[in-house]
């Protein structure tokens, strides 16, 4: 598989997940790039940020049916397509039969599917570390974890670290991780506190553009629209078109 297959997850509640899975997705697309956005959350966010509803079959079919990603796959957009939660998919938690191999359902499908030839699937996780999440990080080669930009993130960081380090040692592989500051307001001392906090931890890790605060990106869900869509010119789009050629060229903040 050439295709980077990225997951997006902090078991910490409303870091940034969601917006940023779904608003680096579009500007991957926008810069030519051919990218999958997959919901593995429940509440189904990144699809309605995108204007789908969970209705529609989803990951709950690919999951709990084995129905084919490309049968159940919408376009969002140009160059970006779409795998919404769809309704069923909390029951996927319960899943018991199948033992290890359970794990590894998102894979197989992946395996199975046109993804293969994109250039990024992005993965939007749940704010857990259930099934969902360990399928998501079966099968991604990298992770983005956004960390937002308050003193208590920091500690949702490093249980986050431990549950890597577990799943590393599960599947035998390293998991490339970036860290992303979230709701970044850069005059403020706790913002640099907890950036420079992360750039102490991760050498080498964190991605170079900050995401600052910015009400577009909080307004623009309610309409369906990524920020690129509803607000071409706002400080939100600008980052996350920066963000997304800091992935592209793999560009961490160089440090000491
Ligand atoms: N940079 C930002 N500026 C302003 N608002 C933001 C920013 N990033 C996220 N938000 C808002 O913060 C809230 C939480 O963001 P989001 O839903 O992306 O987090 P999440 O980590 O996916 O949450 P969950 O854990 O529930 O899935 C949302 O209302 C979102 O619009
Ligand atoms: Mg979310």
């Amino acid at each position: 598989m050439d295709v980077r297959v990225i997951a997006v997850m902090n078991q910490k509640g409303g870091v940034g997940k969601t917006t940023t899975s779904v608003n680096l997705s579009h500007a991957l697309a926008r810069s030519g790039q051919r990218v999958a956005v997959l919901d593995m959350d429940p509440q189904g966010q990144a699809g309605i940020s995108l204007g789908f509803d969970n209705k529609r079959a989803g990951m709950d079919a690919v999951l709990l049916d084995s129905a084919a990603i490309d049968e159940v796959k919408v376009t969002a957009r140009e160059r970006l397509d779409l795998v919404v939660a769809g309704d069923r998919l909390a029951n996927f938690e319960q899943v018991k039969e199948d033992g290890v191999q359970r794990g590894y359902r998102l894979l197989r499908a992946i395996e199975q599917s046109s993804l293969v030839d994109y250039d990024f699937v992005v993965i939007d996780c749940p704010p857990s570390s259930g099934l969902l999440g360990v399928n998501a990080l079966f099968s991604a080669q990298e992770l983005i974890i956004p960390v937002a930009s308050d003193y208590l993130s920091l500690q949702g960081l490093s249980r986050m670290m431990q549950i890597l380090r577990r799943t590393e040692g599960l599947s035998g592989r390293c998991i490339k991780t970036w860290l992303v500051s979230t709701r970044a307001q850069p005059r403020r001392n706790l913002t640099q506190e907890v950036r420079s906090r992360m750039l102490n931890y991760f050498p080498g890790g964190v991605l170079g553009t900050p995401i600052r605060e910015n009400v577009a990106l909080a307004e623009c869900p309610s309409y369906g629209k990524t920020i690129l869509d509803y607000k071409a010119k706002s400080a939100g789009a600008r980052d996350y078109l920066s963000l997304a050629a800091d992935i592209m060229g793999r560009r961490a903040v160089e440090h000491g």
